[in-house]
């Protein structure tokens, strides 16, 4: 069954008035009576509803008393009408709600003493609120219980059939891994097909299960929900920035679990837009690291070959001896620092201005350089505004989306759920571009395969097209003449044929994709790693700004063009100003009236405009001996970069190498120094995610060992160098950001901005099209048959996850290259054959497993392993303007061993 709310956000729903326990309401049409009646603030009984997904209609629980009806009606299956006059109390109601919990009771195991829903159970719930103490003819299922899945097991002798798991995964999440299946005489939940269950493992499903019928693997057993501590806090893992909550007892993360759950089942449908409050896989499964025996407890000093355990006071004298003493010797220029976009924004703010101020370098940046500052950077050039422009309600109701260069149910897989309800709810036309067989394709209105490293022809094309075929906005380009003739020129020469021969796309294709978006009053584009992370990434934004611009889809409500970000803060670290181009606030370093404003604000002096360096630099710098002490705050350069890069020669180089982090990476075994630094649940602060929005982490648990927050080993490191910090708490901090940059946090919304494209268009705009619509050549020269990308996978984030022990157990690595079926039938090899994979830097032997996502012509390492070293057959290319190196993409032949 399904009852539709009413949220299409082009018509504005007929209020209607009605009557609800004697009181008039007035509510939308169409929309479920459930909602109507829990808008006024009555909470009746539903355990078969959420308002997440369509009514199901099966507990028998909600049920209310209509006028002109006999027996009572199921609220969360009727529709709201005008004129109803509904009663929601009364002995026959409570009698017949009474009955339903009878009914579910008499064939449940009551196992309450070992089930882990206990206390956290809505039957349990209702069955005391009803008083249910009989239960004469109740009768035992007995149905084994499914423990083939590695996170979650099932238990179908407490299953109450009401869907909600079922209901959650195809309907909100598009996947429908679950199904219903007569068994033993039983209705039972079965992964589909009665397979062991194979999904994206997000766990929303356990969330909304009202009792114990699902179970988390990770946390059976161990403890009732009272015994745990809940804190709310903010994902770790990628830019959605998901809230959160840390279940913990001591120093042991016992679970995670999310706004999503079925306590949590009354809202008003068309709030979803902004999210559903459920997690993904990392999210709910990827906390092991926190508590992992792993983690570093102490200090680390070298000593020959050796890293030896010391204790924090004696270390940090050694070290700013060690600091000074190079400063002193080489100047501040010998020294520079990188840091993780996980630190929270406080603490990137904190880092550079221990940078400039402290060690007085402006030779520093962050991991949004490895992609996210392409998007920065041609972002702020053309509109002026440093970050994506929509959030996540504009993505929902958006009627069209271009999603190009993005696998973004891997990547960001909240972010693709808004996506998936702009097509389910809103009935949004998405269009995929992307050389992989992505799970978005699969959802798409208009699904398009490319060939690998040609997506910056494919906007060449659209750009082409939009103009071609007339579908520019005429006030949009009517504004800026000169620049739309220039942009006319610019693409006059592209051959659309020379395009649809490189990129796999018939001429008409571009026509009819143009023709959507432009057509369309709310239009999106989402680009991502295909894009950013890629060779002209800065130049290829730009000219989806120019898609956008021509046909009027730049600071229209709900238009607009867009990213994603790979780790929780990389927006964070560049409006912190981690670096060399950026102050706090994105103001540029060479801004003489900002310089003024920092400077006094921090009482010190700033380095020159000419000294700074981004990563690629100080990196080089490192090798050419130019730069002597590097401080590594949780990044890991050598297991990122490929060998073409000579990081460990690098770092070798270095007299003085420090690492801060969590955890032994493959740099910290090179350092001098190795500082303990908490995870994120062990410290307060704020992540700003990927629509711009502040978002509170907090301390769920004491710091494990000696370690501790970066703030606070920043400070310290700070005041031995001569600086007079007072930081006490991430609070003092956020003070002073909130004195420099007002309205930041901004009570975690995106900050409002106008995008004006005046400046953009009118300043050396012609000259910059020529560089830019220049030839018609993909990113890359073909040299060997095969595109080998490493890339993401859902179950990994960065380096990180592989410390996350549920994460490795869930997706180990395989070791394998990921190959299309067809290309491994056309070779000859099968599952497991060996391979010599050859790039023009080198080559290794591997074996080869098939995978459906991946196209013909293309192949797969995931990036979050490097054993085998397929990184090292890559080679790196650092983009003119933002410095943004980029080695996911390489051309490779493949054979058989
Ligand atoms: S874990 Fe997520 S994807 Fe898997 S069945 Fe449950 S809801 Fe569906
Ligand atoms: S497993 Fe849980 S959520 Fe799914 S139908 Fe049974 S009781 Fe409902
Ligand atoms: S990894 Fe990203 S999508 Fe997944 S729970 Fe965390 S923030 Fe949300
Ligand atoms: S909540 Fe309405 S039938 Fe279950």
């Amino acid at each position: 069954m399904g009852l539709k709310p009413a949220t299409n956000p082009d018509v504005e729903a007929t209020p209607i008035e009605l009557s609800i326990d004697g009181k008039s309401v007035t509510a939308k049409d169409g929309v479920s009576l459930y909602d109507v009646i829990s808008m006024t603030g009555k909470i009746i009984p539903a355990m078969c509803y959420h308002y997440t997904f369509d009514p199901f209609g099966s507990c028998g629980m909600c049920l209310v008393m209509q006028e002109g009806k006999k027996a009572p009606v199921r609220s969360c299956t009727a529709k709201a009408a005008a004129g109803m006059v509904i009663r929601t109390e009364g002995e026959d109601l409570f009698l017949a709600r009474k009955k339903a919990v009878e009914k579910h009771l008499s064939v449940h195991p009551l196992d309450c003493p070992v089930c882990d829903a206990d206390g956290h159970c809505e039957l349990q719930d209702m069955a005391f609120q009803h008083g249910v103490t009989n239960l004469a003819n109740a009768k035992q299922k007995f149905i084994p219980e499914d423990t083939r899945s590695p996170v979650l097991d099932f238990n179908m002798n407490r299953c109450i059939a009401c869907a909600e798991c079922i209901n959650v995964c195809k309907d909100v999440l598009m996947i429908d891994a679950l199904q219903f299946m007569k068994k033993g005489g039983f209705n039972q939940v079965v992964p589909k097909g009665d397979l062991p269950l194979d999904c994206e493992f997000c766990g929303d499903c356990l969330a909304v299960c009202p009792v114990g019928a699902i179970t988390n693997k990770f946390s059976k057993y161990l403890y009732k929900p009272w015994q745990m501590k809940k804190t709310t806090t903010t994902c770790n893992y990628c830019g959605d920035g998901c809230q959160m909550y840390l279940e913990t007892k001591d120093t042991e993360v016992v679970r995670v679990s999310s706004p999503l759950s079925w306590k949590n089942k009354w809202g008003d449908r068309s709030e979803t837009a902004k999210g559903h409050g459920g997690l993904c896989v990392r999210g709910r499964f990827g906390f092991e690291y926190l508590d992992s025996q792993h983690r570093l407890v102490q200090p680390l000093v070298r000593e020959g070959d050796r890293l030896i355990e010391k204790p924090w006071l004696e270390t940090m004298h050694a070290l700013t001896d060690r600091f000074t003493e190079i400063k002193r010797k080489h100047g501040a220029d010998a020294i520079a620092g990188l840091a993780t976009a996980r630190c929270t924004n406080e603490e990137l703010y904190l880092f550079q201005k221990l940078m400039r101020t402290g060690f007085g370098t402006n030779q520093l940046d962050s991991s949004a350089r490895y992609g996210h500052m392409n998007f920065v950077l041609a972002s702020k050039h053309a509109i002026g505004l440093g970050r994506t422009s929509n959030d996540w309600e504009d993505l929902t109701k958006a009627k069209t989306i271009i999603v190009i260069g993005s696998n973004i149910t891997e990547t960001n897989p909240l972010t693709a759920v808004r996506i998936k309800e702009a097509i389910r709810v809103y009935k949004a036309q998405v269009v995929t571009l992307d050389s992989a067989v992505t799970n978005m394709a699969k959802l798409a209105s208009h699904p398009f395969l490319i060939r690998p490293g040609t997506e910056g022809m494919v906007i060449d094309g659209l750009v082409k097209a939009a103009i071609v075929y007339d579908l520019v906005d005429e006030e949009a380009v009517g504004k800026h003449p000169r620049a739309f003739a220039e942009l006319k020129s610019a693409v006059e020469n592209l051959s659309f044929e020379q395009i649809s021969a490189q990129t796999g796309l018939a001429v008409e294709t571009f026509k009819e994709i143009a023709t959507i978006f432009a057509e369309s009053p709310r239009s999106i584009i989402v680009c991502a790693e295909g894009i950013v992370r890629r060779t002209h990434g800065y130049q290829n934004v730009l000219k989806l700004m120019d898609l956008a611009w021509i046909t009027g889809k730049i600071g229209q409500p709900g238009c607009g063009v867009n990213t994603v970000t790979e780790e929780p803060n990389e927006q964070g670290a560049v409006d912190m100003g981690v670096a060399p181009e950026f102050l706090p606030g994105q103001a540029r370093f060479d801004d003489a009236a900002a310089r003024d404003r920092f400077a006094s604000a921090w009482g010190a002096s700033l380095p020159s405009v000419e000294s700074g360096a981004h990563l690629v630099e100080i990196l080089k710098r490192c090798k050419s001996g130019q730069i002597k002490a590097l401080y590594v705050l949780g990044e890991n350069p050598l297991a990122t970069f490929p060998a073409s890069m000579e990081v460990r020669a690098a770092l070798e180089r270095l007299e003085l190498l420090v690492v801060q982090d969590p955890f032994l990476t493959e740099t910290a075994k090179m350092a001098h120094f190795v500082l303990p630094a908490c995870t994120y649940a062990e410290k307060e602060g704020t992540f700003t995610n990927l629509e711009g929005r502040v978002l509170r982490i907090r301390q769920a648990m004491d710091s494990l060992g000696e370690s501790l927050p970066d703030w606070h080993i920043m400070t310290a490191l700070a005041n031995a160098m001569g600086c007079q910090w007072e930081y006490q708490s991430a609070n003092d901090i956020q003070s002073e950001i909130m004195k420099l940059l007002p309205g930041y946090y901004n009570l975690g919304q995106p900050r409002k901005f106008v995008p004006v494209l005046d400046q953009y268009l009118s300043n050396g705009y012609a000259a910059e099209l020529k560089a830019r619509y220049r030839t018609t050549q993909a990113s890359d020269e073909r040299t060997r048959p095969f595109a080998l990308v490493m890339g993401q996978l859902l179950m990994h984030s960065g380096k990180l996850s592989a410390q996350a022990s549920g994460l490795i157990r869930i997706a180990p690595n395989t070791g394998k290259l990921r190959m299309n079926l067809r290309d491994m039938e056309r070779l000859g090899l099968q599952d497991g054959t060996k391979v010599r994979l050859i790039s023009d830097r080198g080559s290794l032997q591997l074996a080869v497993q098939p995978d459906q996502s991946i196209a013909p012509g293309t192949c797969f390492f995931p990036e979050h392993f490097n054993e085998p070293p397929v990184k090292d057959l890559m080679t790196v290319s650092v983009d003119a303007t933002t410095g943004v190196p980029s080695f996911k993409h390489m051309w490779v032949s493949v054979e058989q061993v």
